[in-house]
């Protein structure tokens, strides 16, 4: 577990980028944080730092998104608009991300589903305005080198 404070969206925007070059096709980063809190944020810089053109924003309204314009494909799930375990499931997003890099925001709410290997990241306001981010590396992440804490 590494714990890394950001003052602003800008480092929670880099922190996440300098993760791209740890990162690869199946990989699956579980974002948990309250509304706010900057996981969309944290999936843009993510995504830019694989080359993703687009910018990536909340899905939202659509559950799901993919981004084809980086260095790996990217998923980009919202779990907060999955209605039941059973619509999650009609995503087919495991199959669907085999070869992708998935980033899913609202993980805490189809835990049940996660696979055992993956990052979570938990991002909490702090008391001064900005944002603690804990990477907690889940089976075999935890063999990967993760940025150094800011
Ligand atoms: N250190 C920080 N990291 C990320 N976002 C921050 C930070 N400080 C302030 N913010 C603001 O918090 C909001 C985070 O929004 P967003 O990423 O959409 O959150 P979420 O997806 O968790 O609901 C943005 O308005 C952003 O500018
Ligand atoms: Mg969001």
């Amino acid at each position: 577990m590494t714990t890394y404070i950001s003052a602003e969206e800008s480092e929670t925007r880099s922190l996440a980028g300098s993760l791209a070059a740890a990162v690869g096709p199946g990989d699956v980063i579980a974002l948990v944080g309250e509304l706010g809190s900057g996981k969309t944020r944290f999936a843009a810089g993510l995504a830019c730092g694989l080359g993703v053109e687009e910018v990536v924003s909340s899905p939202s309204f659509v559950m799901m998104r993919e981004y084809h314009s980086g260095l790996v494909p990217f998923i980009h799930v919202d779990a907060y608009r999955v209605r039941s375990h059973l619509e999650f499931e009609d995503l087919d997003v495991w199959e669907r991300a085999r070869d992708c890099v998935l980033v899913i925001e609202w993980a805490d709410l189809v835990a049940m589903d996660l696979p055992e290997d993956r990052l979570d990241v938990l991002i909490s306001p702090d008391d001064s305005g900005g944002r603690t981010i804990v990477l907690e590396p889940r089976g075999t992440w935890r063999n990967r080198s993760l940025p150094d804490p800011i």
